[in-house]
């Protein structure tokens, strides 16, 4: 073969190779930005569900009109959540799509978790008993204010608690407690239901997108609220932990610093 040959043989291979490299981080982009949309998507539907649980109970006479003024308040609240979702979702940063640059500044507040604890809890009051799921909350004396992501917490919470509610039958219980962390550095959010558990060959799977089984009472979900769970907790510099066993309930931990140090 002819040297100018070779030489051209060898330009267009690498031609191909670049054009394939590029054609790759489109796709990884694309599925990136796809999983995203779906993720707001998805949380958008908790405080919606409660939008229309709450609105349905009031027009249907389900509930006596003193007790229009709370449903009206569950109704206020959950919009106005759903509205910050899709604010985050328009400021959303398109470019950094692997989450490396953190929350943005104005996304961390201080916070108190009584307040949200007592908002997810209104949220799934109605579901719990519906189902005839004993659901309590509660706070720790020494929890302190927290400077975070409150949306990420929001959206934590109301992710693992739907989780709990869908997998675990009546006459069961579901719970969160709030705490501190043994260290003091970090608190603890633990949501523990008494329901179906996880088999352990499932566990491994679990933070993969779309994995998903439905439920004994026949829900079925997306797969997505565990990786968004656990995508957060990331993102807050903490982590999620499930311990569960197949028949006999599941714990998750949701561990993170009570102060996020804002990004360099
Ligand atoms: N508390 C739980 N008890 C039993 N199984 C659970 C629990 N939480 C999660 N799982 C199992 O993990 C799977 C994945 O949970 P994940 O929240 O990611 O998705 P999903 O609940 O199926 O759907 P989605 O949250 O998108 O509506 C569930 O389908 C279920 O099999
Ligand atoms: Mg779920």
């Amino acid at each position: 073969m002819a040297k100018s040959d070779k030489k051209a043989k060898k330009a267009l291979k690498d031609a191909q190779k670049a054009l394939e490299r590029v054609l790759k981080n489109e796709n990884a982009f694309k599925d990136a930005v796809r999983l995203s949309v779906r993720s707001f998507a998805h949380d958008i539907k908790n405080p919606l569900n409660a939008l229309i649980g709450y609105s349905q109970l009031m027009c249907h006479g389900t509930i006596p009109p003193e007790k229009y003024l709370e449903s009206a308040e569950v109704i206020d609240t959950a919009a106005k959540r759903m509205l910050a979702l899709c604010n985050s979702m328009l400021e959303e940063d398109w470019d950094d799509k692997n989450g490396t640059q953190g929350p943005a500044e104005d996304e961390v507040q201080d916070f108190e978790v009584a307040d949200m604890i007592g908002e997810v809890e209104t949220l799934f009051q109605q579901t719990a008993s519906d189902r005839d799921i004993d659901f309590s909350t509660r706070v720790s004396e020494d929890f302190p204010t927290l400077h975070t992501v409150p949306q990420h917490i929001y959206r934590a919470l109301t992710n693992t608690l739907s989780n709990a509610m869908k997998f675990t039958a009546g006459g069961g219980n579901v719970s969160l407690k709030a705490e501190m962390d043994g260290s003091g550095d970090a608190v603890l959010f633990v949501i523990r239901d008494s329901g179906e558990g996880i088999p352990a060959t499932q566990l491994k799977e679990i933070l993969k997108p779309y994995k998903t089984t439905v439920s004994a009472r026949g829900d079925e979900g997306t797969g997505l609220g565990l990786p968004i769970v656990n995508q957060l907790m990331l993102e807050l510099g903490g982590r999620m932990e499930i311990s569960s066993r197949e028949h006999q309930g599941t714990k998750v931990t949701l561990r993170f610093p009570k102060t996020l140090q804002a990004a360099a």
